[in-house]
């Protein structure tokens, strides 16, 4: 089954609308964008705008990091996928670490924004990842299948996501995972999400990994045939690291 390559960047909470402007004056979209890989950017919120200009389709997205799970409301301070889709995005970051760790994120309120995001038409990039703590109690795959089960439940048909592995321990510390830990994540995933949920629709579902990606890892992570992409923080706001890492997954 060939699935659908994507090098997803997370800017988090960096770059003025100026920061932004003088990126995509150097970013150029891979050849291959359009035709078995996607490029997504995930900007904050206030850049969303800005970044929409830049994203002219072909195999280039983008997407918010977080949405609320109601369509609006008198939520201060929250972003409601709605104005997301007018805007044009594709996707919306659901469950990053960040968000369930710093923000108090629960599995349950992951569950309900996916279910927001595919209401409305947006694509989910659902995050799981285990923290050292469970990975060294034996417990990384209990983590992740909970993670998976709580966020989707049995609502899978016909609906499009993304999953994104990313351990937290690997998050920003520059300490990525090692080929074996990311290979036999991803096909342990591969396997419980084949025998959980209708076939066609397990095998269809792109497995991302995350964690301290950069040019210097990213093609070795890229050869490993059970990783799809890549969501990449910290390296993905230099333009030229960027475009490395992307080129890897071409
Ligand atoms: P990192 O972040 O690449 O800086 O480790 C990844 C992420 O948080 O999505």
């Amino acid at each position: 089954m060939k699935r659908t390559k994507i090098a997803a960047a997370n800017w988090k909470m960096y770059k003025t609308p100026q920061e932004a402007e003088d990126y995509f004056e150097k970013w150029v979209a891979p050849k291959g964008a359009g035709d078995g890989l996607e490029v997504v950017f995930f900007p904050s919120t206030i850049l969303l705008d800005c970044v929409s200009m830049h994203i002219k389709g072909d195999g280039v997205e983008f997407g918010a990091q977080n949405i609320h799970f109601e369509k609006e409301g008198a939520y201060t301070g929250e972003t409601s996928a709605l104005p997301l889709l007018a805007l044009g995005a594709k996707y919306a970051l659901v469950g990053h670490s960040e968000r369930r760790t710093l923000f108090g994120e629960t599995d349950m309120a992951v569950a309900k924004k996916v279910r927001m995001a595919q209401t409305v038409g947006l694509v989910p990039m659902l995050c799981i990842g285990e923290t050292l703590e469970e990975r060294q109690a034996g417990q990384t795959m209990a983590v992740l299948e909970r993670q998976i089960l709580a966020a989707l439940g049995e609502r899978v048909e016909g609906a499009d996501l993304v999953i994104a592995y990313e351990p937290v321990w690997a998050i920003g510390t520059g300490q990525v995972a090692t080929l074996e830990q990311v290979s036999e994540v991803h096909s342990s995933l591969r396997k419980f999400l084949l025998e959980k949920f209708p076939t066609g629709w397990a095998s269809a579902v792109s497995i991302l990994y995350g964690g301290s990606v950069k040019a210097a890892n990213a093609k070795e992570l890229a050869e490993l045939d059970s990783v799809d992409g890549f969501l990449v923080g910290g390296a993905s706001l230099k333009p030229d690291e960027f475009m490395q890492i992307t080129s890897t997954l071409v």
